[in-house]
């Protein structure tokens, strides 16, 4: 067993997406390499509603797969496929955009106005980007909790964990994704198939990723709990945390404990164009995509 060194750590930052929703940036929009298959990722929780109302109006997607995970509050989306729901509170809506999309997504606060969830996007392969769109809604109760004797609590979003599987299926690039929690000072160890890239986004409390095996890239009590790395708002924590290759990630809790994210993938390792919300191979496809948008001819029949 090997543990996986930190190769990096940073903190999101603050952002303006759809028609003026201000989020934080995980990742994105720069060099994919280091997150391969993933793309971006952003942290959506905020507590005020005139910063979230406004939504993601109408707007087309093509070439990859995006992820929301939903805390608090309610997305309500609808899509040129005729679909047309709410995303609840636990909830997790996986949508492979293929050939092309167009999709609108509509946050809306809970009673105390919070609007609390995160998306992800990942990549697909060249010989799945024109694939046929999909959507995979699942509720709360359907994703698979498991709890240790330790108190460290496993929510399994997509792939298997602790002998669970998560219910979303079909996934090119092989995701897991879990939601962690790890009580106050309890240590604990997360297998991950080293073949994978894989990173951790911190969004309560804080804690230690350590590499016990090399001293290098530990990293000091002061930098890990002090203000530069593990700075907190009043919205709670928001580090990413990278990992190098290694087989285990181990992460020590804080006082307070720590919940993050873990996920990771298996790379594709294919060139990447990207323009907005659609991503390819080549910019060739890249004009393709926006002859399509311009000319009606985006959504395709499959
Ligand atoms: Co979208």
């Amino acid at each position: 067993m090997s543990i996986r060194p930190i190769k990096s750590l940073s903190q999101a930052t603050p952002t303006m997406e759809g028609a003026g929703v201000e989020l934080h940036r995980v990742f994105g929009f720069g060099d994919t390499t280091e997150s391969d298959p993933f793309l971006l990722l952003d942290d959506f929780r905020n507590d005020d509603p005139r910063s979230y109302l406004a939504g993601f109006p109408w707007h087309p997607h093509r070439g990859i797969e995006t992820i929301t995970y939903v805390l608090a509050g309610n997305v309500t989306h609808q899509d040129s496929l005729g679909n047309m729901g709410t995303l609840g509170p636990g909830s997790v809506q996986w949508m492979t955009a293929g050939s092309g999309i167009m999709h609108q997504e509509m946050p809306e606060g809970d009673k105390a106005g919070r609007m609390h969830g995160f998306q992800l996007w990942a990549n697909l392969p060249s010989s799945e980007k024109m694939t046929a769109p999909r959507y995979q809604d699942i509720s709360g109760e359907d994703i698979p909790e498991e709890t240790d004797d330790d108190g460290v609590k496993v929510r399994v979003i997509t792939g298997e964990f602790w002998s669970k599987k998560g219910p979303v299926d079909g996934i090119a690039t092989d995701p897991q994704y879990l939601d962690v929690l790890v009580p106050p000072r309890q240590t604990k160890r997360f297998r991950i198939d080293t073949y994978r890239t894989a990173f951790a986004y911190i969004f309560e409390g804080s804690g230690r990723f350590a590499d016990a095996s090399k001293p290098f890239g530990v990293l000091t009590e002061k930098e890990v709990m002090g203000e530069e790395v593990f700075m907190r708002d009043n919205s709670g924590n928001r580090t990413l945390v990278r990992f190098g290759s290694g087989d285990e990630v181990k992460v020590e809790a804080g006082d307070e404990g720590i919940r993050f994210l873990l996920v990771s993938g298996a790379p594709i390792k294919e060139p990447v164009a990207w323009h907005g919300p659609i991503v390819m191979n080549t910019q060739e496809e890249l004009r393709q995509a926006m002859q399509d948008l311009r000319t009606g001819h985006f959504i395709r029949a499959h």
